[in-house]
């Protein structure tokens, strides 16, 4: 799929340097901080305090990033490394690289069309890489996939309290052809965030991103008449129904609903993790929502090693904090099987659409490429196996 977009995944830098023989600079950005400095100069200010807020004093969130400066690779000489495989095994597919987008449930209204859903799957139909669909979205479900083109999607799934609604999610997210059902455990309340709750906006209450629910024939059954006719009928019947609490026992019912591996996303402790492994999980997803949800104040990294020791072969995804391929690296030496970028790529959509997120995700994984090929680890395998130290 990826010889394109593979070549080496380094060959970007040789892209942007040529481009600039002829005068021509690169559209967006490379790294973060200049990103995120051009996208919180032109997003709008409720939708970046939404993007870029988090819980609390957004302690949590701040060092999920800078948590990453605390862990670093050793380098090793005399490697032939001209030939790098960034591929991945992850739920029975072969996957191009081993990053994927992490679910973002504004990313409908981050790009200025309210399509945004969209453009992130375009970004992953030119990159290979997989956009993992929230299940708030302003494009059906079944429209996010079919723009990622031949990229693989996965679909993420805030579970309603009405397990007909859930079911009915579930079943058309396989029916479309995701390729796995990440359940995120850590938000059936929304977290305290204040940049938010000072400009009292909260979208979905403004009926942003309801698309799914909205499109849903179990949905409008519960609503008993169309959304169209009455939208505040039809948000706070939302509301009434977003979050379930999950406990243990409902794994096996999760599993009942699909043929779908299942990934619980949001496990932190290394016990949480071999009971996830033991009620039925197929796979884990360490993340602390990208500090947004509890301001907890350990970075995700820091927890990324207990999860990754009580999985054994279960693999783990890995999210929250991560900023450049470096971190990429460092994750995966750590022990994640696939690393998911998240606001990253919602600012290259916010400054460019699909080809501003493919850009982001072009440089990542440029960078990560790239230190791959200096460090001397011409696979996963090898960066795996040099591990990642702490200061
Ligand atoms: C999220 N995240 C998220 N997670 C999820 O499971 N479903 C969702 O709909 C959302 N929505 C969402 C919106 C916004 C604006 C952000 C920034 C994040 C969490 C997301 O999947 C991921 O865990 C974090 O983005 C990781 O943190 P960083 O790396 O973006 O800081």
């Amino acid at each position: 799929m990826a010889r394109a977009r593979m070549g080496h995944y380094g060959d970007y830098q040789n892209e942007i340097y040529g481009a600039g023989l002829r005068g021509v600079l690169p559209k967006l950005p490379v790294d973060h901080a200049t990103l995120c400095a051009r996208a919180s100069a032109a997003m709008p200010p409720h939708i970046l305090n939404y993007v870029q807020g988090g819980c609390g004093d957004e302690h949590t969130q701040d060092e999920n990033a800078r948590a990453f400066r605390d862990w670093g690779m050793v380098p090793r000489m005399m490697v032939d490394c001209t030939t790098r495989d960034l591929s991945i095994d992850l739920f029975g597919l072969r996957l191009p690289s081993p990053i994927f987008m992490a679910p973002i449930g504004v990313t409908g209204i981050v790009t200025p069309d309210g399509h945004g859903d969209l453009a992130a799957a375009r970004a992953a139909a030119i990159t290979g890489v997989p956009l993992c669909a929230s299940t708030l979205a302003n494009d059906p479900l079944e429209d996010v996939l079919a723009a990622s083109g031949d990229t693989p999607g996965f679909f993420q799934l805030y579970t309603p309290r009405d397990p007909d609604l859930a079911a009915s999610l579930v079943g058309r997210a396989e029916a479309a052809g995701y390729k796995a059902i990440v359940v995120t455990l850590d938000t059936w309340v929304t977290g305290w965030r204040p940049r938010d709750l000072n400009t009292a906006n909260f979208p979905q209450l403004r009926g942003h991103v309801l698309t799914n629910y909205m499109a849903d024939p179990v949905f409008r059954r519960l609503l008993g008449k169309p959304p169209e006719a009455d939208p505040a009928a039809a948000v706070g019947l939302w509301a009434s129904l977003f979050g379930k609490v999950l406990t243990w026992g409902d794994v096996a019912w999760l599993k009942s609903l699909t043929s779908l591996p299942i990934v619980l996303k949001g496990i932190c402790h290394g016990d949480d993790a071999r009971r996830a492994i033991d009620a039925g999980a197929d796979a884990l997803y360490c993340s602390n929502h990208g500090g947004r949800q509890a301001n907890g104040g350990i970075a995700a990294i820091d927890m990324l090693p207990d999860v990754v020791k009580a999985a054994g072969d279960v693999p783990v995804l890995f999210d929250s904090g991560v900023r450049s391929g470096s971190d990429v690296v460092k994750a995966l030496a750590i022990g994640a099987r696939a690393v998911g970028i998240g606001r990253p790529y919602s600012y290259g959509l916010a400054l460019d659409g699909a080809a501003g997120a493919a850009h982001v995700l072009k440089c990542i994984l440029a960078e990560a490429d790239l230190l791959m090929a200096v460090n001397g680890y011409p696979t996963i395998a090898d960066v795996r196996a040099a591990g990642a130290r702490r200061r």
